[in-house]
């Protein structure tokens, strides 16, 4: 979909190699923005970036080295003067019983769900702060709120980022950023495969997920849209 009062804005897109980063990033060039495309898969990004044109530039970095995430905000800002959209949509899991979760692999889904988000939030606020506005997306999960047996870890980073992204939100507000905490269900991405689990019946598509997320982001800036967005055949009352 094309929302008008998109075009030309400045986005960072982190986990744009596959899946939901790739679809918002197809998204935000749809609708004429200039898109940094970040995540640690240097050749995914540039071959992305060389289908979706001049507009789309590859950026690589791991979401879990802060040092490495403020680099590149302070790059945008040098290239482009502003930073308007920065989405932290980089996460994965492995599925894994309490027995089963090592040290490493508690730090790996905690770093990349959670501590990566908090730091691109203060990359990208720091900079927001100067400009009096900006808006950042927050990809989440319904597993904040959701029990899974054998993913403990992974509901857990997503809830303490839910409670961070909805703590910064009310921090924010005042400086003119938005703060969007965006819940999808079951998508049809790679995340399922790399998690050693089966895909949920009736995912949905990611480009549909990513409408979702550009249209929440086209309303006037007095609304903050939190979708939560379930399966069709999910059933449950959350
Ligand atoms: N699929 C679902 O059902 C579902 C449901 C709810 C929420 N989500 C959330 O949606 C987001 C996107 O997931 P997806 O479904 O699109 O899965 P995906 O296709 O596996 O995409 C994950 C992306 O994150 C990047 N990434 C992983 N670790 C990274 C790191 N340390 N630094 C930088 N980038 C990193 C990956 O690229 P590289 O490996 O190249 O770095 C990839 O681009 C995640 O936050 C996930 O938790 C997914």
């Amino acid at each position: 979909m094309k929302y008008e009062n998109l075009k030309n804005k400045v986005v960072m897109v982190t986990g744009a190699s596959s899946g939901l980063g790739e679809a918002l990033a197809r998204a935000f060039i749809e609708n004429d923005c200039t898109v940094y495309l970040s995540a640690r898969s240097k050749d995914k990004l540039v071959a992305l970036s060389e289908e979706l044109g001049d507009r789309a530039i590859p950026l690589s970095l791991d979401v879990t080295n802060t040092y490495q995430v403020y680099t590149a905000a302070e790059r945008i800002i040098n290239e482009q003067g502003r930073i308007d959209v920065w989405v932290n949509n980089a996460g994965g899991e492995k599925k894994s019983s309490l027995s089963e979760l090592t040290p490493k692999l508690l730090n790996d889904i905690t770093a990349v769900n959670y501590f990566g988000l908090v730091y691109g939030t203060q990359a990208a606020a720091e900079y927001m702060r100067k400009q009096k506005e900006g808006d950042i997306v927050q990809i989440l999960s319904t597993s904040a709120f959701t029990s899974r047996a054998n993913e403990s870890a992974y509901c857990a980073a997503k809830a303490a980022a839910s409670l961070f992204s909805e703590s910064v939100q009310l921090e924010l507000r005042d400086e003119g950023i938005r703060v969007f905490p965006i819940y999808p269900g079951g998508m049809n991405t790679e995340f399922f495969m790399k998690a050693g689990a089966s895909l949920p019946p009736d995912s949905m598509e990611p480009k549909d997920i990513a409408d979702i997320v550009l249209n929440a982001l086209s309303q006037p800036r007095n609304i903050i849209v939190v979708p939560r967005i379930f399966r069709n055949s999910v059933k449950k009352s959350l």
